[in-house]
């Protein structure tokens, strides 16, 4: 019988921690990009900032946030330690031929480097957005103008393109993602299977071309 400790430290336990939490952060990315592209629309401000106050200020959504950063941490520290331990074993040198693209994709032998990525990405993220934000709350009690911010940090080049890279680093991890936490639960059939690589990889892409359009349209002034 294996222990607690063991089913998340042992492989596949960390794979199930992986699939379980990935899935959760893809669900938090369908939620934070339909809100976002609120933007794009007619009145696009009233709709977003309407959006941003219901999720900032009620109390399911405040505590679903304390879920989230749980879900990351658990993602990540899980991550990092699969990473290691996969580099160790092939460290080890016990195959003496590199595979290379005939049994896996680029993206999918570097979610190590991709998640840090994008990891470093939501650092600066989340020090643009989400913690002045709440800092505000904290001490004044009143929410930020989250469009206006988003209008003044989108005038930087730099952090245009860093939000870019960001959402290319997270299409790639999430297109191996995506079909990886499926694959981890057992699929089925292989009709299933193709439905949900094919699904994986439309999320990949519409996802994160919707998030970089949001710097670039305040960048290039599509949107005021
Ligand atoms: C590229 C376009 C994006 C824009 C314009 C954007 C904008 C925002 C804004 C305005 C907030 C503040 C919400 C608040 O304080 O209530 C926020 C929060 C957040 N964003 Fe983004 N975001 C983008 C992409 C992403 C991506 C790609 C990820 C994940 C990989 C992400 C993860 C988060 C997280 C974790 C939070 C804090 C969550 C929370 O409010 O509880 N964002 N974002």
């Amino acid at each position: 019988m294996m222990t607690w400790k063991q089913h998340f430290t042992s492989s596949v336990g960390k794979k199930l921690v992986m699939s379980f939490t990935g899935l959760f952060l893809i669900s938090f990315l369908v939620i934070h990009v339909y809100l976002n592209a609120q933007i794009f629309l007619p009145d696009g401000k009233e709709k977003f900032l309407a959006g941003a106050h219901f999720m900032g200020t009620n109390a399911v959504t405040r505590i679903l946030e304390v879920g989230l950063v749980i879900g990351f941490l658990l993602h990540i520290i899980q991550g990092l330690m699969l990473w290691s331990q996969n580099s160790k074993k092939r460290s080890a040198g016990r195959y003496a031929v590199k595979a290379g693209n005939a049994t896996s994709k680029w993206y999918s032998r570097s979610m190590g480097l991709l998640g840090t990525i994008v990891l470093l990405f939501l650092i600066m993220h989340t020090s643009h957005f989400w913690i002045p934000n709440r800092a505000n709350q904290f001490i004044t009690g009143e929410e930020i103008d989250l469009y206006e911010k988003m209008r003044i940090t989108f005038q930087n080049p730099v952090v245009v393109v860093l939000y870019i890279l960001g959402c290319i680093s997270l299409a790639f991890h999430l297109v191996h993602g995506f079909y990886s936490a499926f694959q981890t639960l057992g699929m089925g059939t292989a009709r299933y299977k193709a439905i949900i690589r094919n699904t994986g990889i439309v999320f990949s892409i519409v996802v994160p071309i919707l998030f970089a359009l949001m710097p670039l349209a305040f960048y290039l002034h599509w949107i005021e």
